[in-house]
């Protein structure tokens, strides 16, 4: 059965091949999320909780051992769509270093349509127009190495998006970057989706990230724990607690001081945070 949405992953199963002597254990145990064309996602949880895992899952370079996942109504154990489902849903990974693998920028970007076949004219078209994508065109004569982590990591993303995906799964891809780099990639990866109505599935440990999000799905030891808008998920600051998952710095404030006797609203952001809080202020005196 195939819902609507566009990649549909159900009671999604998987055990890695255990060590001698040891039993299978399932690290994903009866994952059920869908994700609609357009969407952007944030899927959070802490180590170990399968999200990874669940990443590849999503363009097939892992298959359920029980379970099924469909990307754009494809099965993703069958091998005869294996190439159309990996191009439509392309992987960013954390570190950029392993992900680039030519000593020009513009060859980096070049090397997935390359591989998928497409005329040489056709990339021509395809690479620079994913540069711009990512603001990293001026760079296309560059020697990928010397650049900026942010810069690298737009430059792995264009290399997906020169496949021209409908759907990019992003996993911590700002986990190696300075602020100002991951900004860059925060800001590239909402343009795409918001511009060429890319899907994104963002994998982080950021709540800021996470709060910008369309939507949230929070996992926890193989499978689903909440999901929802990212107000619906970080209002239910005890339930996250008690899987020691973290909330946005705000969110954590407000809770403390609702404890403390202060009703005031479940905020998100420094500035849902700032405007609760100038509640409770004395009003400014004009200074004479
Ligand atoms: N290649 C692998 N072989 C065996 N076990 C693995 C492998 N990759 C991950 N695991 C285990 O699977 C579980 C889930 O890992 P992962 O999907 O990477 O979680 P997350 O990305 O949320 O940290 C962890 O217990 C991890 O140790
Ligand atoms: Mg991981």
């Amino acid at each position: 059965m195939t819902e609507n949405g566009f990649i549909n992953a159900q009671d999604v199963m998987f055990a890695y091949e255990p060590e001698e002597g040891r039993e299978p254990r399932n690290v994903l145990d009866g994952v059920t999320i869908s994700i609609q064309r357009g969407e952007f996602v944030a899927l959070l949880g802490h180590n170990g909780s399968g999200k990874s895992t669940m990443a590849k899952m999503f363009n097939a370079m892992l298959l359920p051992t029980e379970g099924k996942v469909f990307v754009d109504g494809m099965d993703t154990v069958d091998e005869a769509v294996l190439y159309e489902i990996r191009r439509r849903v392309g992987l960013v990974l954390q570190n950029p270093d392993n992900q680039l693998v030519a000593s020009v920028v513009e060859e980096d970007v070049a090397f997935g349509p390359e591989n998928l076949g497409i005329p040489p004219e056709e990339i021509r078209v395809r690479v620079d127009e994913a540069l711009k994508a990512v603001g990293m065109y001026d760079f296309r004569l560059n020697a990928p190495y010397k650049l900026s982590g942010g810069q690298k990591q737009r430059i792995a993303i264009a290399g997906i998006i020169a496949m021209q995906p409908d759907c990019i799964v992003l996993d911590e891809p700002t986990a190696m970057l300075d602020p100002r780099g991951r900004s860059e990639v925060l800001e590239t990866i909402h343009r795409l989706n918001e511009e060429k109505g890319i899907t994104i599935v963002l994998i982080t440990h950021y709540m800021d990230e996470a709060v910008q999000a369309g939507r949230v799905i929070v996992m926890d030891g193989g499978h689903v724990l909440l999901e929802g808008g990212p107000r619906e998920v970080f209002s239910q600051v005890e339930l996250l607690k008690k899987h020691q998952l973290d909330v946005p710095q705000a969110t954590e404030l407000t809770y403390r001081l609702q404890g403390m006797g202060f009703p005031m609203p479940c905020t998100l952001t420094t500035e849902e945070c700032v405007e609760a809080l100038a509640a409770y202020l004395p009003p400014v005196q004009a200074v004479p």
